[in-house]
């Protein structure tokens, strides 16, 4: 039998269903097979997922953009994040419409819109716009402006509990606002925090990523290629890194990202080309002479 390349590797582990199964692996894998983050309630996902804030806004053409989401896919990055204020939940529904038990699918409602009953609305229309009947993850999107957190959660757990949701976590939360939601009852249900996260912001490294190991939470990584634009991509110690494994500065960024089995990554892209690139971060294991090279060129940032 043939062996499988890299990406054949990844698309297959996805199609064998090993996501969302509450009996799988533990933490990542790290050695060359696919790497997964586990939630507290056994769920398991591939460490490597899909951003979607600039999607659908003709960035590329639409088709283009949903080949891409479709690839990634295919690849194994079946987690999507989306939100209610990103203006892309309707195109990733119709690019994943037929598919949806294949995504472990993410969205958030805005600190804005949570008073009285607004959780439950602001959850109902983004399922409305999804073209779905649950969400597998629900995100209060920041805590800043949010007044009676012990509601939010309430409305979280009933949208649990009425099946329109799996789990709930929040985003943008400081240590100072994690100890605050802890104290809440029901409030250490939160499954993950999305963070900004990647080579050139490892501020959460401090304090916030052990804080979330030691509750055993994996954290989601927002912009881990530096956000709009990928600024991080032309750095030469990626570039040399990656000439070194035959992949793309991409595929090492996200690689280190999602280095340690608590961090799952949602890198953003419309471009087919760029999703085969960053999927190769599924399976790309860095050697500790390259993680030693990559902390020096890239230094935890004093306070
Ligand atoms: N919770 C929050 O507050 C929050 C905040 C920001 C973002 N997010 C989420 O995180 C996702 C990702 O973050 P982000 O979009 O800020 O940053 P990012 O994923 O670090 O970077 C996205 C940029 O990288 C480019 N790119 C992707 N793969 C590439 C590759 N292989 N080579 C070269 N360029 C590549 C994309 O352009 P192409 O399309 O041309 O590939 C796009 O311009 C968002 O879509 C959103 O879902 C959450």
């Amino acid at each position: 039998m043939r062996l499988l390349n890299r990406r054949e590797f990844n698309g297959l582990w996805v199609a064998l269903g090993s996501f969302a199964s509450p009996t799988g692996t533990a933490g990542a894998a790290s050695t060359g097979a696919a790497r997964t983050a586990k939630f507290r309630d056994g769920t398991v996902v591939p460490a490597l997922g899909q951003g979607s804030a600039g999607l659908g806004k003709g960035k590329h053409p639409h088709a283009v953009e949903e080949e891409a989401v479709h690839t990634g896919l295919s690849l194994g990055m079946t987690m999507i994040d989306t939100a209610e204020v990103y203006d892309s939940e309707e195109f990733i529904g119709r690019a994943i419409a037929g598919q949806r038990n294949r995504v472990f699918l993410v969205s958030k409602v805005w600190p804005n819109h949570v008073a009285g009953n607004g959780v439950m609305r602001a959850c109902e229309a983004s399922l409305e716009r999804l073209g779905t009947d649950h969400l597998d993850l629900y995100l209060l999107h920041w805590p800043n402006g949010v007044t009676n957190l012990s509601s939010v959660v309430t409305a979280f757990e009933n949208l649990r509990s009425a099946a329109k949701i799996r789990a709930w976590g929040v985003s943008n939360f400081k240590v100072s606002d994690m100890e605050d939601l802890f104290r809440i009852p029901k409030g250490d249900s939160c499954a993950t925090n999305q963070l900004p996260y990647s080579l050139a912001d490892r501020g959460i490294e401090r304090d916030l990523l052990p804080w979330c190991e030691q509750h055993g939470m994996p954290v989601m990584a927002y912009s881990p290629l530096g956000g709009t634009g990928a600024s991080l991509l032309r750095d030469p110690t990626l570039v040399r890194i990656g000439a070194a494994h035959g992949c793309s500065a991409a595929a090492v960024a996200l690689a280190w990202t999602i280095r340690n089995g608590n961090v799952i990554a949602i890198p953003e892209s419309g471009s087919v080309a760029h999703v085969k690139e960053n999927a190769v971060a599924l399976s790309l294991t860095l050697t500790p002479q390259e993680l030693q090279s990559l902390d020096a060129a890239y230094p935890l940032p004093n306070r």
